[in-house]
C-alpha cells in the first residue's frame, strides 16, 4: 500500500470517530488580541511575568539559545544548578533533576526504575507520558479503575513480582480532579511499593504552590517519587523528577531521556528557576487563581476541582467539538477533550482558570459553555 492510501485511510478513520485534531495557529492568544484563553495551563500567569521573561533575557545573554549537548556531556550549566535548587526547596525535597520537558521527564524515571521483576501499577486516567514510560520500561503493567483504592489495593496484594511502582497524578490533567494522595501512600508502603506522583498540575497549584505531596507531607517520604513540569504554573519549558539523592544518582547514569536528550534550554531553566521563586513569595497569586476556577465551576454548574482545570462533560465528540467550535467563534479558547485522550470515552470541555484572569469574565464564559454543552 503506497503511504498516500495508507494515510487517507487513516485520515477517513479519524473523521468518522470525529477525533480530527489541529495545530491551528488563530487559536493561539498570544496572536489574536481579545480572545479569551481558557485552554492554556499557565495557571499563574507566569508565562508573562516581567521578573520571569528577564531571567529568561539574562540567561540567554549568558549561555546564548540551546544547551548544545546533554547534561552528562557539557550542557550542565550554572542555571540547571540554580533550578533544580530551587524546584526542590518550593516542593520540600531533598534533590531535583531536569529534563528536556515532562514527557522525557515521566519517560526517563519509569524506563529507569522498571523491569520484568516490577510491576506498574497505573491509574486509568495517567497521562500519556506515565503510560508511554510503562510500555517502554519493560515491566509488566496493571491499569487500575481510576482512583480506586480498593481495586489498587487488590493489585498490589496478588501481584507476583517482588517489586512494584503505583503511578498517579496529583490533579489529574483531564478531569481535574486530586488523587488521595495521603491513602495511596499508606497503600504503598504497606505493600512495600514505590509511589510515583506526576505533579505536573499540582505544583504551583496545590498546597499554596508547594504541590499536593508537600500539602499531604509526603514532601521527603523514601518511598514517594515525585515528577513535575516546568511548562504549566511555572510559565517554562522542562520536566523534573523530585526525590532522595541515590534516586538523582541513579537517573542520571541510566535515565536514557535525560542522557541521551540534549539539556533543557538554559533560558527555559532560568525562567523556572524564578516562577519558583515568585510562587514561593507570592502564594496570593495562587489564591487568586483558586478564586477563578471557583468562579468558572460555578458558572458552569459543575462540582469544583480542587485545581485549575475545571472539567464539563459533553459526551459525544462531535458535540464537543461543535461547543467548542462555537466558543472560538464568540472570541473564547477552550480544551476540547475527545478519545483517545479521554479513556472512560466521555468527550469533555476543558475549562482552565488563570490568577490573571478576571473572575466575573471567565465565569460568563463558563456559563455560555454550559449552554452550549447542554
Ligand atoms: C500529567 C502530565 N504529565 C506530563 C505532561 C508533560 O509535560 P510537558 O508538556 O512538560 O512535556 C503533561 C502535559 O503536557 C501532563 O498533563
Amino acid at each position: 500500500m503506497s503511504l498516500g492510501v495508507w494515510l487517507a485511510e487513516a485520515a477517513q478513520r479519524r473523521e468518522r470517530a470525529g477525533v480530527v485534531r489541529a495545530d491551528d495557529v488563530r487559536r493561539n492568544p498570544q496572536s489574536r488580541r481579545g480572545l479569551l484563553d481558557l485552554a492554556s495551563n499557565d495557571y499563574l500567569g507566569l508565562a508573562d511575568d516581567p521578573r520571569v521573561r528577564d531571567a529568561a533575557a539574562a540567561a540567554l545573554d549568558r549561555f546564548g539559545t540551546g544547551a548544545r549537548a546533554s547534561r552528562v556531556v557539557t550542557g550542565t550549566t550554572a542555571g540547571h544548578a540554580e533550578l533544580e535548587a530551587e524546584l526542590a526547596d518550593l516542593t520540600g525535597q531533598p534533590t531535583c533533576l531536569a529534563f528536556s520537558s515532562g514527557y522525557t521527564a515521566n519517560i526517563g524515571l519509569l524506563t529507569a526504575l522498571g523491569d520484568p521483576g516490577t510491576l506498574i501499577v497505573s491509574d486509568a486516567h495517567a497521562h500519556a507520558s506515565l503510560i508511554d514510560g510503562a510500555r517502554l520500561s519493560r515491566s509488566p503493567v496493571a491499569v487500575c479503575p481510576h482512583a480506586d483504592l480498593g481495586a489498587l489495593e487488590r493489585i498490589l496484594r496478588e501481584r507476583t513480582r517482588p517489586r512494584a511502582i503505583v503511578v498517579v497524578e496529583s490533579l489529574y490533567s483531564v478531569l481535574g480532579d486530586a488523587a488521595d494522595l495521603a491513602a495511596t501512600a499508606e497503600l504503598c508502603a504497606f505493600h512495600d511499593a514505590l509511589l510515583v506522583v506526576d505533579e505536573a498540575h499540582g505544583v504551583g497549584v496545590a498546597g499554596r504552590g508547594r504541590g499536593a505531596v508537600h500539602a499531604a507531607g509526603l514532601a521527603g517520604a523514601e518511598h514517594v517519587v515525585v515528577t513535575a513540569t516546568l511548562s504549566k504554573a511555572l510559565g517554562a519549558q522542562g520536566g523534573a523528577v523530585l526525590g532522595s539523592a541515590a534516586l538523582r544518582e541513579h537517573l542520571v547514569n541510566t535515565a536514557r531521556t535525560f542522557i541521551f536528550d540534549t539539556a533543557l534550554a538554559p533560558a527555559a531553566a532560568a525562567a523556572a528557576a524564578q516562577a519558583c521563586r515568585i510562587v514561593r513569595a507570592e502564594p496570593d497569586r495562587v489564591a487568586a487563581l483558586h478564586r477563578v476556577a471557583r468562579a468558572v465551576a460555578d458558572a458552569a454548574e459543575i462540582d469544583h476541582s480542587p485545581g485549575a482545570v475545571q472539567s464539563l462533560e459533553v459526551g459525544e465528540p462531535a458535540a464537543a467539538l461543535a461547543a467548542a467550535t462555537r466558543l472560538f467563534e464568540d472570541g473564547v479558547v477552550v480544551g476540547c477533550f475527545r478519545p483517545p485522550s479521554v479513556p472512560d470515552g466521555v468527550s469533555r470541555l476543558r475549562l482552565v482558570a488563570r490568577a490573571t484572569l478576571d473572575p466575573a469574565r471567565a465565569a460568563a464564559a463558563a456559563r455560555r459553555a454550559r449552554t452550549l454543552a447542554a
